[in-house]
């Protein structure tokens, strides 16, 4: 008899071992379910849908897709003037003033001089030019470093500006490429958006 109560309370002392056990164990689930939540998937693709400025009618979009070390952007945009206009990331995906102003400068993270996009020492935000045909239409499809979707270089919520004029790769800050036609912040899209 007496040994049977030791051994109902060993089973008890057990069985509230394996209560508080359980007990922490969701705790530690939810703290994990926290951590789950903090590391979301890497992004993979943006986009940047771009819309006039007042006065223009330029349209477009333009995405940005991880490769291994690189980023292949592709750009489609109607609505220019035939001929070279700059485009750039700037860095604040602000396009609400009706020049795009509030998209402040280049996206120069790293402190360096303006120049074109196959320099490594530049704005991280020179993508050089787009060259539109006759009917105002510019296609681009460039792979290039340095643009990335995390850490200081990241493009992500900052927008895509597309210029009135050719940039000259070499004038600073800007690039002379007079005012702003169109303005897309650039947001993560689906991995599988067909663009
Ligand atoms: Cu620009
Ligand atoms: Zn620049």
């Amino acid at each position: 008899m007496k040994r049977n109560y030791v051994f109902v309370s060993v089973g008890l002392t057990a069985l509230a071992g394996l209560a508080a056990l359980s007990a922490s164990n969701a705790q530690t689930q939810m703290q994990h379910r926290g951590g789950v939540m903090a590391m979301q998937p890497a992004v993979t693709k943006a986009i940047a849908v771009l819309h006039p400025t007042q006065g223009n009618n330029v349209h477009g979009t333009v995405t940005f897709t991880r490769l291994a070390s690189r980023v292949r952007v592709v750009a489609d945009i109607t609505g220019l003037t035939p001929g070279q206009h700059g485009f750039h990331v700037h860095e604040f995906g602000d396009c609400s003033a009706p020049d795009a102003t509030s998209a402040g400068g280049h996206f120069n993270p790293m402190g360096q001089p303006h120049a074109g996009p196959d320099t490594t020492m530049r704005h991280v935000g020179d993508l050089g030019n787009i060259t539109a045909d006759a009917s105002g239409r510019a296609r681009l499809d460039v792979v290039l470093p340095l643009i990335t979707f995390e850490g200081p270089n990241s493009v992500l919520g900052r927008a895509v500006i597309v210029h009135a004029k050719a940039d000259d790769l070499r004038t600073q800050p800007t690039g002379d490429a007079g005012g702003r036609v169109a303005c897309g912040v650039i947001g993560i899209a689906r991995r599988d958006t067909v663009r």
